[in-house]
Parts: C-alpha cells; structure tokens; sequence
C-alpha cells in the first residue's frame, strides 16, 4: 500500500472479528515502531504484548467503553516509556522548555508507525489513553522507571467506520 493511502485509510477500529493474530504479524509491527525517529535516537519505548489466557490483565482494568470497543482483539499492546531519557541531559535534567515531553512525543511517532504498518496488513488498532494505570502495571509487572503511555487494542477489523472530520487546513496552517 502506498505511504499516502495508508495514512488516509487507518481508522480507529473499535468492532473486531475473532480471528487470531500470529506473534510474528505483531513483531512486524513492533519492527515498524522501533524504526520511527527518537530524541538523540534514545529508543525510550516498550511494548508489553499481552495475548490469549492473558488478554484479562488489561481487559479487566478498561473502562466499560474501551471493554466493549475491544470485544474480539487478539491482543493489548501496552506501550511504556523508560522515564527520565529522551527530552532529557546527561544530568537528568529537562534539556528543553519542553521538560519530559519528547519522551511521548517520541512513543507517539512509534505508535503510529505500529498502526499504520497494522493497517497496511489488514489489520485493525485502537490507541487506549484510559485505562486503570496502576492496575495495569501492577498485572503486568511494569518496572517503576517506565511510565504506561497508551494501550494499543490489535485485531482483524469487523467494520472499519468513514474518517472523523479533521480540522480544515486554513484552522491548522499559517504560512508565513
Ligand atoms: C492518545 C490517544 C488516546 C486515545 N484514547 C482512546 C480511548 O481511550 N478510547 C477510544 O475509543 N479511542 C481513543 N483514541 C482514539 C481517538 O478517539 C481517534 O484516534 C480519533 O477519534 C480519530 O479517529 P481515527 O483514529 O479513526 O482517525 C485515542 C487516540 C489517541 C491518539
């Protein structure tokens, strides 16, 4: 799939059919998210890859809605950053205005990687902000100098809704 239809046709899936997933589609993946650029290439990213008998540990700590939306995933990516790294000098103090910043920024540009490569094969995600935080990383063993960014629900889509409205180019853009 080309760079530009893929961008445009990645969706939030949030209706999933029960067909399994193989460990190596999801390494694929996670191949494509470590390839994304990071502060001073610090690669401060992890991935929990939660799967079959274990898909409770996280299923059992989302809210009502983010349960029902993943109904059928195969599989909860739980992506961590290793804290006090990336935005950071050697120190560990903030390097920039920015303070602990770039560390999510740099795991959103991962993420996104994951998702559009899981779409470019056919499959569907879900980015998960809410979540019970401490439950989670209680269940999964999660060390103290990670810190949970966001949840990624994978699976086979069932129906893959029309793209939000996005904002107009003029509301977004100044050239100056
Ligand atoms: C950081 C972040 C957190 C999100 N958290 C949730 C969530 O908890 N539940 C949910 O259903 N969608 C969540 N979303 C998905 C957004 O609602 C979705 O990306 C947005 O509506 C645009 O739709 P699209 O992804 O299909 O383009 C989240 C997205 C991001 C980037």
């Amino acid at each position: 799939m080309e760079v530009k239809e893929c961008i445009e046709s990645r969706r939030s899936i949030r209706k999933y059919r029960n067909d399994t997933i193989s460990i190596e589609a999801i390494k694929e993946l996670i191949d494509a998210a470590r390839k994304a650029p990071s502060w001073k290439n610090t690669q401060v990213s992890r991935y929990y890859v939660v799967r079959g008998e274990q898909l409770h540990l996280v299923y059992d700590n989302l809210p009502d809605f983010n349960q029902k939306n993943t109904l059928n995933a195969q599989a909860y990516i739980v992506s961590t950053v290793k804290n006090g790294i990336s935005g950071f000098d050697h120190d560990g103090n903030y390097a920039t205005f920015l303070k602990d910043g770039y560390q999510y920024f740099d795991n959103g540009l991962q993420v996104e990687n994951l998702c559009l490569r899981a779409s470019d094969m056919g499959l569907g995600t879900l980015i998960m902000g809410l979540f019970d935080e401490e439950k989670i990383r209680v269940s999964l063993k999660i060390p103290d100098d990670e810190k949970i960014v966001v949840i990624v629900a994978l699976g086979v889509p069932e129906t893959i809704p029309e793209m939000p409205r996005r904002l107009p180019m003029e509301e977004i853009v100044k050239f100056i």
